[in-house]
């Protein structure tokens, strides 16, 4: 889990500033687009790049009761004291393969996910082991075709194997769930259709005696463009972090979200070079005239997408420069123009914009992803340095 607190961050190679200020601010405002319901903040993958312990600190400080994983490990780790999530909140973690941490997790308290038979038979099986009762959220298949249970029979079978077990003590059906496959495309049919269903197949469990305490579907462009998906309780993870869920969907400023990270570096060599200079593996930039080069130490094993190389755009003294020839795996290389920023002088790879810099958006659309991945796949080497972590400041 990566957690490191530094002062300012200059004197590192890079850093990932993450501004908890502005986390507390998008739960806040994505906290009103849903009021009806409680508000689950989604922290796996490291808090998607941000850190989890830190943003589901500052999440749960702005009002989030429930904080989301995929993995047991990452729940259990937001249980263990220095993680600092307050007693009470509740923790789900949904993505379980056999002989994972069920006991763990019973007594951890967490809300696990069920989609199936072998991961019944294993729940209660560690919960008798427990001696008490596990908390579980039935996740249906609405339509993803990922995940969840199927409608129809094998809905039918699970629901009915679960409320055997609640009447034994040996589980409490806390959750009736799914996940929206195009919820990022608003208009999509299989939105309405995966309503429709997840309505059906929440009324058969209630029909058949299923008494949940929350029912979910929205992931953040859900929250953001679909009220009718709200029902007890919203699950955003991107939107959270400030990115926005889809170009489609708004800019983080339409949405009124602040991008919460700040991906720098400082400026490793600058020199002078004679046009017609190769640059990096494989040449693919060659200076067109006399110029000057900036070494970036950043590369794809910091999870700056090598899909970048000759398009990824960084800032450097108040100008966008490109990513000059192929991403390398520790660095990379910008062409400065004639420009000679002094070395230590900072890129800035992207952040909220306020300086004119890029933002994650504008490197998705460079690499040809989604800003869910460049956000995510900052790596460990990269030191987070979070700013605002109290209660103080701007959005708090
Ligand atoms: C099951 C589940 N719920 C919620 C989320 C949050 O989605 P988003 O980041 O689009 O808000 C995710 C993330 O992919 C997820 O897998």
């Amino acid at each position: 889990m990566n957690e490191t607190v530094a002062p300012g961050g200059a004197e590192l190679r890079a850093r990932a500033q993450i501004d908890l200020a502005a986390v507390r601010a998008n739960v806040r405002t994505l906290r009103e687009r849903a009021p009806g319901a409680a508000f689950m903040a989604v922290v796996k993958a490291d808090g998607y790049g941000h850190g989890a312990a830190p943003c589901a600190r500052a999440a749960v400080a702005a009002g989030a009761t429930w904080l989301g994983t995929a993995t047991p490990q990452e729940a259990l780790a937001l249980r263990a004291p220095g993680a600092g999530v307050p007693d009470g909140v509740r923790i789900m973690c949904w993505l379980w393969t056999p002989g994972g941490p069920w006991r763990e997790a019973i007594e951890a308290d967490l809300d696990v996910s069920l989609s199936g038979g072998w991961a019944l038979d294993e729940v209660v099986r560690a919960a008798r082991l427990a001696g008490r009762p596990a908390r579980v959220q039935l996740k249906a298949d609405t339509g993803l075709g990922r995940g969840g249970c199927q409608p129809g029979d094998d809905w039918a079978e699970l629901v009915a194997r679960a409320l055997r077990a609640e009447a034994e003590g040996l589980l409490r059906i806390t959750g009736l769930w799914s996940h929206f496959a195009c919820a990022d495309e608003p208009g999509h049919p299989s939105i309405a259709a995966q309503l429709t269903r997840f309505r059906e197949m929440v009324a058969y469990a209630e029909s058949r005696g299923v008494d949940p305490e929350v029912r979910h579907i929205a992931n953040s462009p859900a929250t953001l463009t679909l009220p009718e998906s709200h029902f007890d309780l919203v699950r955003p993870g991107i939107a959270m972090y400030g990115v926005s869920p889809s170009p489609v969907i708004g800019t983080p400023a339409d949405l009124g979200l602040r991008p919460a990270m700040t991906l720098s570096a400082s400026m490793a060599l600058v020199k002078h070079v004679p046009g017609g200079h190769g640059v990096s593996y494989g040449h693919h930039y060659v200076t067109p005239g006399a110029t000057t080069l900036g070494l970036v130490p950043l590369g794809y094993a910091d999870g700056v997408p090598r899909h970048a190389s000759s398009t990824g755009p960084v800032l450097v003294e108040g100008k966008w420069r490109t990513v000059a020839g192929r991403v390398a795996m520790d660095q990379f290389v910008v062409d400065l123009g004639g420009d000679e920023p002094e070395p230590g002088a900072e890129a800035v790879l992207f952040g909220p914009g306020d300086r004119g810099e890029p933002t994650a958006e504008d490197w998705a659309q460079a690499a040809g992803t989604i800003a869910y991945e460049i956000v995510t796949r900052i790596g460990t080497r990269v030191p987070r340095v979070y700013v605002n972590e109290g209660n103080e400041g701007s959005g708090t």
